[in-house]
């Protein structure tokens, strides 16, 4: 892609006015890939401060290059991480609204720690790998999350390019899923989570209508890079449309077990308030996990995408 093109769909993603202030930091930020498949770090950028267009023009081209961006201690509030989120996309409300950032409806707060007896986050999101929101009909465009506290031990988020994983599928089963439609529903393993944790309360009437299964192209062509990747995941992803049981289960297992392979996926250790911004057109994610008795804390805004094509 041109950077006339990252240009004008920066743009068209707009959903709040650009400011035109420059930040102190303006343009003088260095983005520097990590020794990785996937990732870049973006150095000497504070984004408690204003960006210029231009800034975030080289942030998106960045994220479409690398898939994730890791901006080191940002000490920034809720407001600040929804302003800097919306630079790239209209915001997503998560469906478990129980876990809202209290006044910021934006923020899904992603957390293992209980008080009075109440999580105050979802604790086991990311349990499994997968594409955040891929079970709404316009998945996420890609995802922020914020380091609030973090465990002594663990704690870390992985994840896989996709990109990689259909580069690098046997083309016998590129061409056995080239084309296919497969159902991604929010429900998949709701009932096995709820069993395994407290974070995943009953869902209402109103909760399960807006998590309907959807059907989702096997493979997704990036909307912004022309890039094909596969899209289907452990977390949501049940059943490939068209072919019987066993055999759609056969085949979704060796895409899982194939997209997750150690070469695709670089694994993020958290450093005190990192904001970590990855693309989930081009990615899968997996939370690691914690010793439950160390409280983590990460608060997570979600951009909307486009229909998968
Ligand atoms: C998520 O799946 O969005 C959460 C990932 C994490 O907590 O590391």
């Amino acid at each position: 892609m041109t950077t006339a093109t990252a240009h004008a769909s920066v743009s068209r993603q707009q959903s709040a006015p650009l400011s035109t202030a420059l930040s102190a930091d303006a343009g003088n930020f260095e983005i520097r890939p990590l020794d990785a498949p996937l990732g870049a770090e973006v150095i000497g950028l504070d984004l408690s401060q204003p960006l210029s267009d231009a800034d975030v023009v080289r942030i998106h081209r960045a994220h479409l290059d690398y898939h994730v961006v890791v901006f080191r201690d940002q000490q920034i509030t809720p407001a600040q991480q929804i302003d800097f989120s919306r630079r790239f996309g209209p915001l997503q409300i998560h469906v478990l609204h129980q876990f809202q950032l209290p006044g910021h409806a934006e923020v899904l707060v992603v957390s293992n720690v209980v008080e009075n007896g109440k999580p105050i986050g979802l604790g086991d999101a990311g349990h499994f790998w997968h594409s955040d929101l891929s079970y709404k009909e316009k998945p996420s465009l890609g995802s922020l999350l914020h380091a609030r506290e973090l465990p002594a031990e663990g704690g870390d988020t992985l994840f896989a390019n996709m990109h990689l994983a259909w580069d690098t599928l046997p083309s016998a089963l590129q061409r056995a899923v080239d084309g296919l439609h497969a159902e991604h529903t929010y429900l998949a393993r709701y009932a096995e989570l709820q069993q395994r944790s407290p974070w995943r309360p009953d869902l209402t009437p109103e909760q399960i209508a807006q998590v309907r299964p959807v059907l989702q192209p096997v493979v997704r062509t990036h909307p912004e890079t022309g890039r094909k990747a596969l899209f289907v995941s452990e977390h949501f992803t049940t059943r490939i449309v068209g072919l019987p049981e066993q055999e759609s289960r056969d085949l979704l297992d060796q895409l899982f077990a194939h997209s997750v392979k150690p070469a695709h996926i670089y694994r993020h250790q958290w450093q005190p308030h990192d904001l970590v911004f990855w693309d989930n057109r081009s990615l899968l994610h997996l939370a690691a996990g914690c010793p439950p008795e160390q409280r983590r804390v990460m608060y997570r805004t979600t951009i909307e995408g486009d229909v998968p094509r």
